[in-house]
């Protein structure tokens, strides 16, 4: 099977590419991305596979786009700007890779009749008291990131409706894992503690995500695409609700790091409470079940970033200390 995969270099991309071609030895990937925020070249660096091909370009040229569409069997569309903050501070990039970018993928399955996976998130639901919102919950977005995500899905209903394009909407909660950029909730809080900096919590702490282990996302995708039924949605879940502050603790006890590193600050605007979804429907039609406990993933996630001090050593985890750049 052929694949294009967007935004590639990023952190569920590069996870899914390096996955995929590990269990189907026989795929052949083509990654497109632009190299914007959440990209890093060194996710793929050392992938050397001649069924693996890299394009630079930006998903809003239609006819890149188009030309490397007509030569795949399925899209898988992850290229997103990802950032909830940057959006709060600036959409208009939202608009464009998030929007702009999916008309020009959705242009081209169309022209070409292919099939697509768009990978959309638990935010376009918005924050939740005590439910969980299954796949026919109305959205809600808060941030411009989450209303960019949602107006897509609605360009590839449309598409669904008024094209018969095959095209299907996954919607993931909070991914953890090896390879995210250290901007984001887990990646800085182990970054942060290793060096014995201060941690900064927005408000609270008491803000509650759902975290999946970002190759359960991964296989759950995998089984999307050879199960998944055309012009459906599936909400990916890893059945797991904890707080921010809960998750800065473990972390602090996995590394025998002291609480006292972590600090209280100014939280952000619009800042949703909770995220939930119900994804009953790809445990029960898809028999997808996630494999990795809280526990388990975190181990996994903390060592690599100790074991891999080279893969983040330009980057900045202090980018914006105002505060976490992401609740993710
Ligand atoms: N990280 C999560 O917890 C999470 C949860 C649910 C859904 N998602 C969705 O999964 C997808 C991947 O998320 P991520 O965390 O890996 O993000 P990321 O920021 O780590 O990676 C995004 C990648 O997309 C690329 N990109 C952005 N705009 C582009 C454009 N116009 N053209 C080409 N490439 C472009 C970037 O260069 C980057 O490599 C996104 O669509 C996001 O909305 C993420």
């Amino acid at each position: 099977m052929r694949l294009l995969v967007t935004g590639g270099l990023g952190f569920i991309g590069s996870n899914f590419i390096l996955h995929t071609l590990e269990k189907y030895p026989d795929f052949k990937i083509t990654n497109i991305d632009a190299g914007l925020p959440g990209s890093n070249v060194k996710n793929l660096a050392r992938l050397k596979n001649k069924k693996y091909s890299y394009v630079k370009g930006n998903i809003i040229n239609k006819k890149i786009v188009d030309n490397l569409v007509s030569r795949t069997d399925v899209v898988i569309n992850f290229a997103a700007e990802s950032h909830v903050d940057r959006s709060i501070s600036d959409p208009r990039p939202f608009i464009d890779s998030n929007i702009v970018g999916m008309y020009s993928i959705l242009e081209a399955i169309k022209k070409h009749k292919k099939k697509l996976i768009q990978i959309s998130t638990d935010e376009v639901f918005g924050s939740l008291k005590s439910d969980s919102a299954h796949e026919k919950f109305p959205f809600n977005p808060s941030s411009p990131y989450a209303a960019s995500k949602a107006s897509a899905e609605m360009l590839v209903k449309s598409y669904v409706t008024t094209y018969d394009c095959d095209a299907i909407i996954t919607r993931c909660t909070n991914n953890y894992g090896p390879r995210q950029s250290p901007e984001k909730l887990i990646p800085k809080v182990i970054l942060l503690a290793e060096k014995n900096q201060k941690i900064p919590i927005y408000g609270t702490g008491k803000n509650i995500r759902d975290w999946i282990f970002v190759l359960d996302h991964c296989d759950a995708i995998l089984k999307i695409l050879f199960k998944g039924k055309k012009g459906e949605s599936y909400n990916i879940a890893g059945k797991n609700e904890i707080n921010n502050i809960t998750i800065v603790k473990k972390i602090l006890n996995i590394m025998g790091k002291s609480k006292e590193l972590m600090h209280f600050i100014k939280d952000r605007p619009g800042h949703d409470f909770r995220y939930s979804l119900d994804s009953e429907k790809i445990y029960n039609e898809l028999h997808w079940k996630s494999t990795y406990s809280f526990e388990k993933g975190l181990e996994r996630t903390i060592s690599w970033y100790i074991e891999n001090k080279e893969w983040y050593k330009n980057i900045s985890t202090k980018e914006n200390d105002s505060g976490f750049l992401e609740t993710r």
